[in-house]
This record gives structure tokens, C-alpha cells and sequence, in this order.
């Protein structure tokens, strides 16, 4: 079974075809990324119209391995495209608009069934598509899911690969929020997550503990919550940038550290999840899961005891691969017609 996916429901405009819901035939991303540097943010606007200029090509890119000789697209769906995945949400109005109206108008004219997808639970499955990683075991179940993206911070427990039961998530920010404005708040600038771990390779020592580690109390055991943390970096950047200390060295000391909390937190949440609900496997994905010190305390934690997987970096942040397999997986065709974009949609779902 071929499925078309298409994703647009952030700064991304992603689109990709997946064999048997495991297999990538191709895997398309143009992101709006290095334009929103420009604004220190992303502009909702800006992206939905890089999104409607590129969506068109990304797709016909994504279908070239599937392409004979010298068919239209449209041709290609018809012929060798069995499904359309689309995410409808949640995500930013305008940008989930352009990829659903593109995927319900291919579904409407080649009469192909059309699944509609959660992008928060795709990110999920991304887990579930045969990657490279060192991981290649089969998920035995039950398993706890940690969903950790720029929006999300969100823990599952998966019976099998459609029974899914939302644990807990966080009460205000995300974690790659978090994560975001640290790094702004050091001059990275747009550069995120990633930015910091890469100054935080740079401390040649763990500064002592001075960030929280906000666990919470018993009756929100698998909640989270960011905001305090963040506040207190803002604290500590201030008063590092009002000293003479302020220098690379320092910064890389500080990215640490907030490195250092931001995973802590993780790591336990989703092991006291995994004890609670005697898991066999931890799932990692979203954004900030391509984190290399979030990773080497999972793989730390889970021991021989659970497995553990996570996608290839390329598969944890936005791309249409984690849709396809979401929809090979969970999905449920709807008729093009009733196929709408849902920005605030519920992650928060019961099996
Ligand atoms: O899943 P994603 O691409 O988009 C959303 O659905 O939100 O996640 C983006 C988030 C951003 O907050 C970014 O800073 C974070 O993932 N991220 C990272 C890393 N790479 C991306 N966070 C920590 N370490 C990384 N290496
Ligand atoms: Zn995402």
C-alpha cells in the first residue's frame, strides 16, 4: 500500500510516500525556517504563503521515484498511490490550509481516499518506519511515548500500535520552548535546541546546580511544567550578562546546565510513567528527542530493562513520513468533503 502524506501544519511544507506504512520511498521537507530568523519568530502569514508556493513542488518531488516516463503527477496518484495522508491539525490555521485544501482537492479529482491526522500523535510513529538507528528491535508493548516538540510535551501509553491513552502533558510550555528561548535569550538566535546543545558541548565541565527540576507534586506525577524553569534561565542569563563573566566559556557552562534540567525532567517523568504502567518499550520522537544528551540519558535509564527507540534526527523534527505512518497505522478514511483543518485539536485522546 502507497500513501501520499503531506504535512504544512507549522513552518514546514513536507510531503512523502511510505510502502506498508515502514518503508520510505520518499521523504521531501522545505522549511521556512531561515526566513523567520529574519522576524525572530515564525510569522504566521509568511509561512502559509512559502507554504502555498512550495507545496505544489515538494509533492512532485515526493512522487518522482514513483513517476513513469514522462506522466503528470496526477497520473502518478492515480496509478500508483493507493491513500492520501494529511495532517488537519493542530498547527497554525493558515498553514494547515494549505495542505489540506491541496490534499482534498488530489483526493476529490482521483477519487482516492483520503485519511485526515493528529500531527502530534503522527510524531509517534515515526518510531514505527524502518530508520537506521541502533534500535532496530521490534516495540513490544505496552510502551510509553514520549512526544517532546516545540509545542508539545506530551506522554502516552500505546497497548499496540492503535491503542493509545494520553498520560499526561505539560501544564504550560513545551519543553523545545523552553529550550527556543534560552536559546534567543543567548543570541542563537532562531537556532533552537539544537543551538544549545552545541554550546553545551563546548563546557569542558558540568557547572554546579542552579536550574530547577520542576517535577511537581503527586497528583500531576506525569504533568509538566516549564515556565519556572524558564523564567529562572532568564534570571541567570540576565545576571550572567551583567558580570564580567559573560563569555563563550560561561555560555557554554549555562547551555549545560539548561541542557542538564530540561532533560532531567524528561527522563523521569517518562521512566516513572514506564515503572507505573510496567512498560517494555520507550518510545522517544518530536523535535526534541533529536537532542544527543536527552538520548544518552534514555539509553542510560532504559538499560536492559526496556527498549528504547527514537527516529533518526531527519524523522524527529516535522516531516511527512511520521503522517504516512500514523495513517498506515491508526488512520481511518474520511470523505474528502468532511476533511477540515483543526487548529486547536485535542492531543489529549482515550483509546
Ligand atoms: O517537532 P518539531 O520539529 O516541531 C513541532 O512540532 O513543534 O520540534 C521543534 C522543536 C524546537 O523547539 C527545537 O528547538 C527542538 O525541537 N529541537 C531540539 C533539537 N533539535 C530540535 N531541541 C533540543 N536539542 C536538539 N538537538
Ligand atoms: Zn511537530
Amino acid at each position: 500500500m502507497n500513501i501520499l502524506a503531506i504535512e504544512s501544519s507549522c513552518d514546514e511544507t513536507a510531503a512523502a510516500v511510505l510502502r506498508d506504512g515502514r518503508t520510505i520511498v520518499s521523504n521531501v521537507v522545505a522549511s521556512s525556517h531561515d526566513m523567520h530568523e529574519q522576524y525572530g519568530g515564525i510569522v504566521p502569514e509568511v509561512a502559509a504563503r512559502m507554504q502555498l508556493e512550495s507545496i505544489i513542488p515538494v509533492i512532485t518531488e515526493a512522487l518522482k521515484p514513483m513517476q513513469n516516463g514522462a506522466e503528470s503527477i496526477f497520473e502518478t496518484v492515480k496509478h500508483r498511490i493507493d491513500a492520501l495522508a494529511i495532517t488537519v491539525g493542530p498547527g497554525l490555521i493558515g498553514s494547515l490550509l494549505v495542505g489540506v485544501e491541496t490534499a482534498k482537492t488530489i483526493a476529490a479529482l482521483s477519487g482516492k481516499p483520503i485519511i485526515p491526522v493528529n500531527h502530534v500523535l503522527a510524531h509517534m510513529y515515526a518510531n514505527f518506519v524502518h530508520n537506521e538507528s541502533s534500535h532496530p528491535a521490534p516495540i513490544a508493548f505496552p510502551a510509553i511515548s514520549l512526544v517532546v516538540s516545540g509545542g508539545h510535551t506530551e506522554l502516552y501509553r500505546m497497548d499496540d500500535e492503535r491503542d493509545i491513552t494520553w498520560l499526561g502533558g505539560t501544564l504550560d510550555d513545551a519543553a523545545g520552548e523552553c529550550f527556543d528561548k534560552a536559546a534567543r535569550l543567548l543570541g542563537f538566535g532562531h537556532g533552537g535546541g539544537l543551538a544549545i546543545q552545541q554550546a553545551a558541548a563546548t563546557a569542558a565541565a558540568n557547572r554546579p546546580v542552579t536550574l530547577p527540576r520542576p517535577i511537581l507534586d503527586k497528583k500531576n506525577a506525569l504533568n509538566f511544567s516549564f515556565s519556572g524553569l524558564k523564567t529562572a534561565i532568564l534570571r541567570e542569563v540576565n545576571t550572567l550578562k551583567k558580570s564580567s563573566a559573560y563569555t563563550q566559556e560561561t555560555v557554554g557552562l549555562l547551555s549545560r546546565e539548561i541542557q542538564e534540567a530540561i532533560t532531567d525532567v524528561l527522563v523521569k517523568k517518562t521512566m516513572d510513567a514506564a515503572d507505573a504502567f510496567g512498560a517494555r518499550s520507550i518510545l522517544l520522537s518530536g523535535g526534541v528527542s533529536a537532542n544527543q544528551r536527552l538520548r544518552e540519558k534514555f539509553e542510560a535509564a532504559a538499560g536492559d530493562i526496556y527498549t528504547l527507540a527514537y527516529p533518526p534526527v531527519a524523522l524527529c523534527t516535522d516531516n511527512a513520513v511520521s503522517i504516512g505512518a500514523y495513517a498506515y497505522f491508526r488512520g481511518a478514511a474520511q470523505d474528502w468533503e468532511s476533511i477540515t483543518a483543526q487548529p486547536d485539536l485535542s492531543v489529549e485522546i482515550s483509546s
